[in-house]
């Protein structure tokens, strides 16, 4: 029978880098970063050849996949040492889609996974904090509703807003315990009522319709707008990694964090990173709350700091290029959840200089001069040079393109000397994705800074549509549609993204 499932955990993992066809580029590199020794919390990945099976047997598992998905399943409990729907002890997972290339934020996530009514109060005594865990409780059922159920997230935002306002709280860490407790129950009620069954109660049932929305999310439409956009195969499909949870949201010790292993505008050795504390992943990606710079971790916890910058370091080094990674501490114990190849262009050439004068085996790249370098690496152009779909002054994130420039998406005329966010809600990581590559946190970073997002709605005097491109600088888009409209776009400077 074929093998659908590798697991990685306790710095053993049944897969590396060198399978990314097969795991996808999010389950591969967590295998290579465990066999690597570095804190990555225990998990198991389910093969995009399983994904292909089931799309093409028309949505049903192959057979022996659940069999195997249980087996690393009761090898995950053995390494966390905790019991899926077990009461006392709950283990937790999330549930992460992985393509081979990455498609930034256009698939989906279910995180907190294995709550129940049970669990939830289980999950409580063990940590004695009951704020935490019924705060875990309502993502749970706000994601689960909305990537499983297909329920939108601002129907639950809705009650969390009116919780909020009617408590005079301005953030979400400040609603107490037994409103998210209440909240639970309405929103437990929210999805009887739309979709006329009760939330699901039995984890493993939630965990077979989590990994069924994941498989699914490659068809999702962003997901095919973008495979377009970067001419993607459709038939590549996705990987599913299903890992155990660590909590940035268990207080004052513990937060989450997104960066870059060197400044990717300008390639400087230098950690570039962004840390919330007391929150989860999802918290810093989609926007729902400001994050500070990396200083404030290394100001509260010095020796995560430092583990952090040495693991940064150290993945640099192994992978020979510039890391854009994904980490949490739990309780000033860090984790990292995610890490793929972040350089090019500008940042490209530094990390090349440097790789020389250090002896790095990628030599050869380091002689050629930086715009030869920028010539090769397609799509990176300076400002003023024509035709080029933005200027990539961050590694990866060009911020003024996207599909949205291109049209397709919401079209909005754009005047010389403005820059570009997008109207969105604030707490909604998926319309302030940008399709060409730039994710949730910086274009919410650019929005934060020119007040997109909900504040942003009537600018200028205009009223605007949610996830409608706003456009206040530095562009004029030659009428192009899609990836097209994208090379006829004039290059825009964007300056910093902090
Ligand atoms: N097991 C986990 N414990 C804690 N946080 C997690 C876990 N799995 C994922 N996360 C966090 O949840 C957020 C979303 O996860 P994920 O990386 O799967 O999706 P994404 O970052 O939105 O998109 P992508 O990585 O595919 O571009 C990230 O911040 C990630 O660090
Ligand atoms: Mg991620």
């Amino acid at each position: 029978m074929d093998k659908y499932v590798y697991s990685f955990g306790r710095g053993r993992a049944e897969g590396s880098s060198l399978m990314r066809n097969l795991l996808g580029g999010k389950g591969c590199e967590l295998a290579e970063m465990t066999n690597l020794g570095i804190p990555v919390p225990p998990g198991l990945t389910i093969t995009t050849q399983a994904w292909a099976q089931y799309s093409r047997g028309d949505r049903r598992w192959p057979d022996g996949l659940w069999d195997q998905v249980i087996e690393a399943l009761t090898k995950l409990e053995g390494d966390s040492g905790l019991t899926f729907g077990d009461p006392q002890r709950p283990l937790l997972v999330s549930v992460r889609s992985g393509a081979r290339v990455s498609m930034p934020g256009m698939m989906e996530t279910v995180l907190n996974l294995g709550l129940n009514d049970k669990t939830v109060e289980g999950l409580a005594a063990r940590t004695r904090n009951d704020r935490f865990a019924w705060d875990c409780y309502r993502r749970f059922i706000t994601m689960f509703g909305n990537v499983v159920l297909g329920i939108r997230r601002e129907v639950f935002d809705e009650h969390l807003d009116a919780i909020k306002r009617r408590l005079g709280a301005r953030t979400d860490p400040e609603v107490p315990a037994d409103e998210l407790r209440k909240l639970t129950a309405a929103y437990k009620e929210l999805v009887l009522a739309r979709t006329g069954a009760p939330f699901p109660q039995d984890p493993r049932e939630q965990l077979r319709l989590a990994i069924n929305a994941v498989f699914d999310s490659w068809f999702a439409k962003k997901a095919v707008e973008y495979r377009r956009i970067h001419n993607i195969p459709a038939d590549w499909g996705t990987a599913v990694t299903v890992m155990a949870m660590v909590f940035g949201n268990l207080g004052e010790t513990s937060g989450t964090g997104v960066g870059f292993t060197r400044d990717p505008r300008t390639g400087e050795h230098r950690f570039y990173a962004e840390f919330l504390v007391n929150a989860q992943g999802e918290d810093v990606v989609a926007g729902i709350r400001t994050p500070e710079r990396i200083e404030a971790l290394r100001d509260r916890m010095p020796d995560i700091y430092a583990e952090l910058l040495a693991i940064a370091d150290r993945l640099e080094r192994h992978y020979k290029d510039m890391q854009d990674i994904e980490f949490t501490v739990q309780e000033a114990k860090l984790y990292l959840l995610q890490t793929r190849s972040g350089a090019r262009g500008r940042a490209r050439g530094r990390r090349s200089g440097e790789g020389a004068r250090a002896r790095h085996p990628h030599r050869a790249h380091a002689r050629a001069a930086p715009d030869a370098q920028r010539a090769a690496a397609p799509g990176v152009r300076r400002a003023g040079e024509g035709g080029g779909a933005r200027r990539r002054t961050s590694a990866r994130y060009g911020f003024a393109g996207g599909a949205r420039c291109g049209g397709r998406a919401g079209r909005v005329r754009r005047r010389p000397g403005r820059r570009m966010g997008q109207v969105g809600p604030a707490r909604d990581p998926r319309p302030t994705r940008d399709l060409t590559g730039g994710r949730g946190r910086h274009v919410r970073r650019a929005g934060h800074r020119h007040r997109a997002g909900r504040a942003h709605l009537s600018r200028g005097g205009r009223r605007r549509r949610h996830g409608q491109a706003l456009c206040r600088w530095g562009q004029r888009r030659r009428g192009r549609r899609g990836a097209a409209g994208l090379r006829g776009a004039r290059p825009c400077a964007w300056p910093s993204i902090w």
